[in-house]
């Protein structure tokens, strides 16, 4: 099953109105003669707006970095799908390994978020990933199958069509310390078998598993070379037009 690339950039608090705006025309730049893949940026709630205004003659997605469950309503410091969509978003990242350690969010807030997303037509982008502590107790796969059934629960076939799944390791979040390929494949095949036991075989077969975890210009071409990784999730590499370019544009 060929799945489409897509390289997402996520740039956390990174960012103020006029950096996010010259880097988005930047990039925006370097992946004109892209048609293969899909590329997407994923910049602060502040600027949201300002970034697909930037990019609204390009083919690059936009996406926010959490969503709230609900339309409106007495959320302080929340985000709603309506309101991503409204800005020129068509997709949210949820459940980032930031979200879950620094401000406690678990499964079943990421899956309230999931199925926010989803009932307002925005693709979640659900990450999963185990930290250092637990893939050395040899817990890996079991966090990571308690995350994905977690935050799919009560997610229909449909809804999981819609859905992509990043695997990022905690411990190689920022940390220039990337998972192997062999690393990264084994999980990815994993969390594609365990979603074709919750799902249709050929849904499995068509979600796309992102990596993330240090990726950059000089470890992309092989990690996207792996059977079951579709795309990459990238931090810090994503602030920068140049390596970005570089990374979207992998052979
Ligand atoms: P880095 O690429 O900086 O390791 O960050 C990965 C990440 O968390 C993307 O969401």
């Amino acid at each position: 099953m060929k799945r489409r690339p897509l390289l997402a950039g996520n740039w956390k608090m990174h960012t103020t109105v006029i950096e996010a705006c010259h880097l988005a025309a930047e990039i925006g730049k370097c992946s004109t003669a892209l048609d293969d893949r899909d590329v997407l940026l994923a910049p602060p709630f502040t600027v949201l707006s300002e970034v697909a205004h930037v990019l609204k003659d390009s083919k690059i997605l936009i996406a926010s970095q959490n969503v709230c469950w609900e339309e409106q309503g007495a959320f302080t410091g929340e985000i709603s799908p309506t309101m991503v969509r409204s800005a020129g978003g068509t997709a949210a990242i949820i459940g980032h390994s930031e979200r879950r350690q620094i401000f406690h969010e678990d499964n079943e807030m990421v899956n309230k978020r999931v199925h926010g997303a989803l009932r307002f037509g925005l693709t979640p982008i659900l990450c999963i990933g185990e930290t250092l502590e637990e893939r050395e107790g040899g817990g890996t796969l079991k966090v990571l199958e308690e995350q994905v059934r977690g935050g799919l629960a009560g997610v229909s076939s449909d809804g999981m069509a819609k859905t992509v799944v990043a695997y990022e390791p905690v411990w190689a979040i920022g940390t220039g310390k990337t998972a192997t390929k062999e690393q990264a494949q084994e999980v990815h095949a994993f969390v594609r078998k365990l979603l074709a036991e919750m799902y249709e075989k050929d849904i499995a077969d068509s979600v796309r598993i992102l990596y993330g975890g240090s990726v950059n210009v000089n470890n992309v071409d092989e990690l996207m070379a792996q059977a079951d990784i579709d795309g990459a999730l990238v931090g810090g590499a994503a602030l920068n037009a140049e390596s970005f370019c570089r990374i979207i544009n992998f052979t």
